[in-house]
């Protein structure tokens, strides 16, 4: 088995302060980590779950993919980060077994870590991100 954790679920919303107030009040969590992400043209706010962590995520420009996809299909879930030991690994298995990869190498994702995204088309509906810490 490749994938060691669920690293993220990440949640598209137009307004970040409004998303990070209501997870607050409503569950009492807390900001463990922020940080713009230019290449993606996104903000993201991680809560740290156990292990894991609720990535809530805004545009940062009106041609980002995530500002497309909250027009297209508004808030809510957007992708889900996958924990790889390897990244480059991971994916190489994933298009071995037919996946479509947006990424064709690993890159540099938020928090210093090493990412490579999956097209939801062929892996049934979900956006998928392979991350390696
Ligand atoms: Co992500």
């Amino acid at each position: 088995m490749l994938l060691t954790e669920i690293d993220h679920v990440a949640i598209a919303v137009k307004d970040l302060e409004a998303a990070i107030d209501y997870y607050k009040r409503a569950f009492g969590a807390t900001v463990t980590h922020r940080e713009v992400v230019d290449q993606d043209g996104v903000e993201e706010a991680l809560l740290k779950v156990a292990q894991s962590y609720v990535q809530l995520l805004t545009p940062t420009r009106p041609d980002s993919p995530v500002a497309k996809s909250l027009e297209k299909r508004g808030e809510g879930l957007h992708h889900v980060g996958y924990r790889v030991a390897d990244c480059a690994a991971a994916l190489e298995s994933m298009v071995a077994a037919g996946a479509t990869p947006i990424d064709k190498t690993p890159r540099k994702g938020s928090r210093g870590t090493t990412v490579a995204f999956i097209h939801p088309k062929g892996s049934f509906g979900t956006l998928i991100e392979l991350v390696q810490e």
